[in-house]
């Protein structure tokens, strides 16, 4: 006798999202994998960096570059991007994963919402010794040892202490979260223009990648968090923790004049933060996909001109920037 389809609702466990993707987060993310051969990845007639993402080549005075010189500012430029992310990383993402783990906030708290969080504290402290490790290689197979940022010296690390410096308790807890959550659902994206950069150097474009594919899984972390903490707000704490989340995303795309002129140094290219302003003027940045963070915002009944409001803050294509 055939036997009959049993139809059946899922158990809640199969219809969390938060519980299906920390149930496989041994198998997807970069930390539990091989670690890759750096060495073996790197070949050195290759550029270390997109040219499209260092705007100062774009200057006239820089078709008077000599190869080598031009090949120091790309490669000088990889290792601001890794500092700028490894920056991102510890002055932003990880005290807010670390903060949402306090019993103060009110958020999620039952085992697969503590295990997401700490399995995404441990991947954004692992994307931190990746940028290190790449970075180490860079640096010695380019003979740019000296070269460093200040982690203070980024605009987006300025823009998150400027927003919470007059506030404390939990409103300095919102606006923390809602830099995090600017940052985590629109970051892969904008990797991907790293990570699909197939003429820069291998090892700089499948490390990118493997942070690529670990924020995808982010982006949906905190979105399942930060959904439920937002609806119980009150009308007074979500408009300050929307103004907190367009000031993210728009100093995510902040210029960070400063470190490119250390850059440009690298190269012995002498420029001002004047120059660059106009040289960002003329080129074509990538635009950070607010898609996942549209998402969010449909589902927490967010009205339609705040929603343009973030399509617009993260898709402005005015500022230099070296990201994440
Ligand atoms: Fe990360
Ligand atoms: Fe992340």
């Amino acid at each position: 006798m055939p036997t009959q389809p049993v139809h059946r609702n899922p158990p809640s466990f199969e219809r969390d999202l938060l519980a299906q993707l920390s149930s496989r987060w041994g198998k997807r993310v970069a930390v539990k994998k091989d670690e890759l051969d750096l060495d073996g990845h790197f070949d050195p007639e290759l550029p270390d960096f997109p040219d499209q993402l260092v705007p100062m080549l774009n200057l006239p005075a820089a078709s008077s570059l000599d190869p080598e010189r031009r090949q120091r500012i790309v490669s000088a430029a990889w290792i601001a991007y890794n500092a700028k992310t490894a920056a991102i990383e510890n002055e932003i993402i990880l005290p807010a994963c670390r903060l949402m783990l306090e019993e103060r906030i009110p958020m999620r708290r039952d085992e697969v919402a503590v295990s997401a969080l700490h399995q995404t504290i441990i991947d954004e402290h692992y994307h931190i010794l990746m940028c290190h490790n790449a970075v180490g290689v860079t640096r010695r197979r380019r003979e740019l040892t000296d070269l460093t940022f200040d982690p203070d010296g980024w605009s987006v690390v300025h823009g998150l202490k400027a927003c919470r410096a007059d506030l404390t308790g939990s409103e300095r807890d919102l606006v923390e979260i809602a830099f995090a959550l600017a940052a985590e659902t629109t970051i892969a994206s904008f990797l991907s223009v790293i990570s699909t950069a197939f003429d820069i150097q291998p090892m700089n474009r499948i490390t990118v990648d493997m942070h690529r594919k670990d924020e995808n899984g982010h982006a949906v972390v905190f979105r399942e968090l930060v959904a439920p903490l937002y609806r119980d707000l009150g009308h007074g704490d979500r408009e300050l923790f929307k103004d907190a989340l367009v000031q993210g995303l728009t100093a995510f795309r902040a210029p960070d004049f400063d470190p490119w002129v250390t850059v440009a140094e690298a190269g012995e290219f002498d420029i001002s933060t004047e120059q660059l302003a106009a040289a960002a003027s003329g080129t074509t940045i990538p635009t950070r996909d607010t898609g996942s963070l549209q998402l969010l915002l449909a589902d927490l009944g967010v009205d339609s001109k705040f929603a343009e409001t973030v399509a617009s803050a993260g898709s402005k294509p005015d500022n230099v920037r070296v990201i994440v």
